[in-house]
């Protein structure tokens, strides 16, 4: 049944991707990060982290130079402007020995659930901050001195405003004196929105029909509507969540999840007799992106744009069923939640058991508004003084009709593969006087995607690999002051920039990112802010390829030459640092590549001769096409030989001779030298086994690092957009013995698996005699729903450590045809 179910759904899956597609660009299901950063070129990263874990709570108070954090057991005072300064101030506050061993008795998991996870870190008035933890299963929050900074001696119970499961979704704002929270909070009891630490304190009303249902909370935002406000309406808090669906009577699983957004009036003092210490001022509305595929929303932000009725929502959804890794992005304006909310009600109809729209008489004032002008004139002062039949029609009609529909009516940004958990957006002044909208999107296994805005479709500008150890990025926070990108998760805090426009050496390079920060000056591509007078600077963000008009200003790349022997295979390596360029070649100046040749082979990493012959013989230009620019990267002259060289043969055997022995010596020092020799000897290749294999092991830590590492100079030059041409003839670095494959990607062999002992190397070969392959594949990537490699070599080096190295790279050359055509049948099927 659950199969069946299952096929159902992707069969429904592929039909509406297929619908898209007839209306999108294909690409455009997918969208590709124009440029890979990998963790290795992010070292110089500011970084913070302490003996404890879970850095997910950020409080960003820019005007003071501070970063609060709130992490499992501790809080920190940082400084914004370097959070790795070492000046940060620390109050250490862990569940007593007592209180976790209770927390162990209830059967919690004493590896995560039985600490002090703090969860809520606000600002509570000028002196103090105000902030939660889950005590090990028994939430306790405190008011905390930010002068001192220390622990206080009086805590508050904290039962009614954190979680006591710090892996339940929770939100937390503290609004004018008002702690506004919304989790689950006990163990077996609703979800529940309530207010603390006020007058009034409120809950949402535990009716039959519950306002909420099994609702996981995200976000929870203000939004000023009463400034400037001609109707005198009320400020709102705006709750985004995910719940069950009860509505969606078409869902073929039970347990069909919506996203929502909700609201309530922040001067909401509850009923007087119905819904006493009861918001009177909720309702909730389906936020939709792509039905019925992307329902779980895992972020949403609320970007201020400076008036509150220009607000823009953003959301970051997943799908329901959890063996897809997809994930979609869509904007939402707050007009149009406002609609949802002033439109037609639903009810639900106990004898069909359906929700439905509600026709009937609705009463007067309006059932879940704010108290406005217009009321108070009608005698209604605050919410106490509403009339029972509106509180009674409230209670049962809290789920709006209208849906809450993305602007553009579809998602901004489709991803596969990848788990979007934070979202956080800057508004950023490009030099055309556009405001454009920078998204930085956490995924699921610590990567950060940062993508722009422009005409309603997002264009990755990059994504950075923020983590070493594969984790959630659990927040962002994004400091204009300064131009920082703040990243909490399990394993620490970091401090991003928001833009390293000096990564794009080229202006071709600067235009074709995009990137809203950046312009090319002529000279370099920096950060337009920084610059005073602009009007020298190029960008072009709207269609990205105009602009550099001096393509001689860009210095060529090195001629290389390239001699094989007839019947080698060689590799003409070309780096494209950027995901979206092709490769163009060109061969003795004009003539594109014979498309007749088998013997081409054209991948993401160069072009591979195989089974040379003297034809062969010229010279070949690798340009890089992208969005209509094209740019020389790479020249190669290519000479096939028909037979090596004498003189080159007649060395080796010299290079790997033994020493005459000494005649002079005695027997007897004799052999004491032999045994000398023979134990260092020994000692040494005991040695160097020892390092090969220890160095395998760090490399296959990385995931997506095969082998590259900052020792070798084989190091991802393939991706980084830094690369740095190596001077010709230089210095070999020594074989890179490490190859590790992906499982399921694997050829059916790889030469160094059992790593020690190393077969004995053949004596190399003089330097140009290579054919530019001297290393296994050093990359493996994810990219557009599959795994294929990306070769990297050695630029000049030799020792051809493997014989079979050709056949090796035919394997891993077939492999890759056939995931590229597994790419093309994963565009309609999934
Ligand atoms: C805290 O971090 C640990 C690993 O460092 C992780 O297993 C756990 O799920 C995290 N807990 C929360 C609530 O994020
Ligand atoms: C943060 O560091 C900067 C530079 O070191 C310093 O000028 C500033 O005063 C520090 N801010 C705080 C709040 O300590
Ligand atoms: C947690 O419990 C397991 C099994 O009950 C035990 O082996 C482990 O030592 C405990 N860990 C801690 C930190 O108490
Ligand atoms: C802030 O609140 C704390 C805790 O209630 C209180 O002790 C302190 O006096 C308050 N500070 C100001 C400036 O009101
Ligand atoms: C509402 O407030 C006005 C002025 O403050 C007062 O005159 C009026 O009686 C109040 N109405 C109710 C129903 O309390
Ligand atoms: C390039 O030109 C040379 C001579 O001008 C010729 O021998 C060679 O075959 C040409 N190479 C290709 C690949 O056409």
């Amino acid at each position: 049944m659950k199969t069946h179910l299952l096929g159902y759904l992707l069969a429904l899956f592929s039909v509406s991707i297929m619908g898209y597609s007839s209306r999108r660009p294909a690409t455009d299901l997918d969208a590709t990060p124009r440029t890979t950063i990998t963790y290795n070129d992010l070292l110089d990263v500011k970084r913070f982290s302490s003996n404890v874990v879970n850095y997910s709570a950020l409080l960003l108070e820019d005007e003071k130079g501070i970063l609060y954090v709130g992490a499992r057991g501790a809080i920190f005072s940082l400084n914004s402007s370097n959070i790795a300064a070492g000046t940060q101030r620390t109050i250490y506050w862990e569940a007593t020995p007592g209180k976790q061993t209770e927390c162990l008795t209830k059967g919690k998991n004493n590896k995560t659930e039985c600490f002090n996870h703090i969860k809520l870190l606000q600002r509570f008035n000028e002196t103090h901050l105000y902030a939660c933890g889950t005590y090990a299963f028994s939430p306790l929050c405190t008011y905390i001195d930010d002068r001192s900074f220390s622990l206080p001696s009086f805590f508050e119970e904290g039962k009614e405003k954190c979680p006591y499961d710090p892996s339940k979704g929770y939100t937390g704002l503290i609004v004018d004196g008002g702690l506004y929270t919304a989790t689950r909070y006990e163990f077996r009891s609703l979800p529940d929105i309530r207010r603390n630490l006020y007058q009034r304190s409120l809950k949402t009303e535990e009716s039959p029909l519950h306002w909420l249902n099994d609702a996981e909370f995200v976000t929870s935002v203000l939004v000023r509507e009463s400034v400037n406000s001609i109707v005198g309406d009320d400020d709102k808090i705006y709750y985004f969540f995910t719940e069950r669906a009860g509505e969606d009577s078409s869902s073929f699983l039970d347990k069909t999840q919506v996203a929502r957004v909700a609201r309530i009036c922040k001067s909401d003092l509850g009923g007087k007799k119905i819904l006493q210490r009861k918001w009177t001022s909720f309702l909730k509305a389906r936020l939709v992106c792509s039905i019925p595929y992307y329902e779980v929303l895992k972020s949403a932000y609320a970007l201020d744009t400076g008036s509150w009725d220009t607000t823009t929502f953003y959301g970051a959804f997943i799908l329901q069923w959890r063996n897809m890794e997809a994930s979609a992005i869509c904007q939402y304006s707050i007009s149009d939640v406002q609609k949802a909310f002033e439109g037609p009600y639903m009810e639900y109809q106990a004898s069909s058991r359906k929700w439905s729209r509600y026709n009937g008489e609705v009463p007067e004032p309006r059932p879940g508004s704010c108290i406005t002008h217009e009321l108070r004139k009608n005698g209604f002062n605050s919410s106490l003084d509403l009339p029972n039949n509106v509180l009674d029609f409230l209670k049962l009609h809290t789920l709006m009709y209208e849906e809450v529909k993305p602007v553009g009516e579809q998602p901004l940004l489709m991803k596969k593969n990848v788990i979007y958990t934070t979202i956080s957006v800057d508004r950023v002044m490009a030099l055309d006087e556009k405001q454009y909208d920078v998204l930085f999107i956490g995924t699921g296994d610590g990567w950060i995607h940062k993508a722009v805005v422009i005409k309603s479709v997002v264009h990755i500008i990059e994504e950075l690999e923020v983590f070493k150890n594969a984790q959630p990025v659990e927040s962002l926070v994004i400091s204009k002051r300064e131009k920082s990108l703040y990243v909490g998760a399990q394993s620490g805090v970091l401090q991003l920039p928001l833009s390293s426009c000096n990564r794009y050496i080229s202006c071709y390079d600067c235009i074709l990112a995009r990137d809203p920060y950046c312009g090319w000056d002529g000279e370099t591509c920096r950060e337009i802010v920084t610059e005073e007078d602009r009007s020298q600077m190029t960008q072009d963000l709207q269609s990205g390829n105009r602009g550099c008009l001096d393509i001689t200003a860009e210095a060529p790349p090195l001629q290389k030459n390239r001699t094989v022997l007839k019947g080698d295979d060689v590799l003409l390596q070309c780096d494209l640092n950027s995901n979206l360029a092709r490769a163009e070649w060109v061969v003795n100046g004009t003539e594109p590549l014979p498309e007749s040749e088998a013997r081409h082979r054209v991948g993401v990493d160069g072009l591979l001769i195989t089974d040379t012959l003297p034809e062969h013989n010229g010279d070949y230009s690798c340009y890089a096409e992208e969005n209509g620019l094209q740019s020389l990267v790479a020249m190669y002259t290519l000479n096939v030989l028909l037979e090596l060289p004498k003189e080159r043969v007649d060395l080796e055997p010299t290079v790997i001779a033994p020493p005459p022995p000494d005649s002079q010596t005695s027997p007897d020092m004799e052999f004491v030298y032999i045994s000398v020799i023979t134990i260092l000897g020994g000692l040494c290749f005991v040695l160097v086994t020892v390092l090969l294999y220890v160095s395998c092991l760090q490399k296959r830590k990385g995931k997506y690092t095969m082998g590259g590492s900052r020792a070798t100079n084989v190091e991802l030059q393939t991706v980084s957009a830094n690369f740095k041409e190596k001077p010709e003839g230089g210095l070999n670095s020594g074989p890179d013995g490490c190859l590790q494959i992906i499982p399921g990607e694997a050829p059916p062999s790889s030469p160094n698996k059992d790593a020690p002992p190393l077969p004995p190397p053949p004596p190399p070969l003089p330097s140009e005699f290579t054919n530019g392959i001297t290393t296994l594949p050093n990359m493996l990537r994810k990219m557009n729903g599959n795994s294929y490699m990306l070769l990297g070599q050695n630029e000049e080096s030799v020792s051809p450590l493997y014989n079979s190295f050709t056949e090796e790279l035919s394997k891993f050359l077939e492999k890759r045809k056939r995931t590229q055509l597994v790419e093309q049948l994963d565009e309609s099927s999934v």
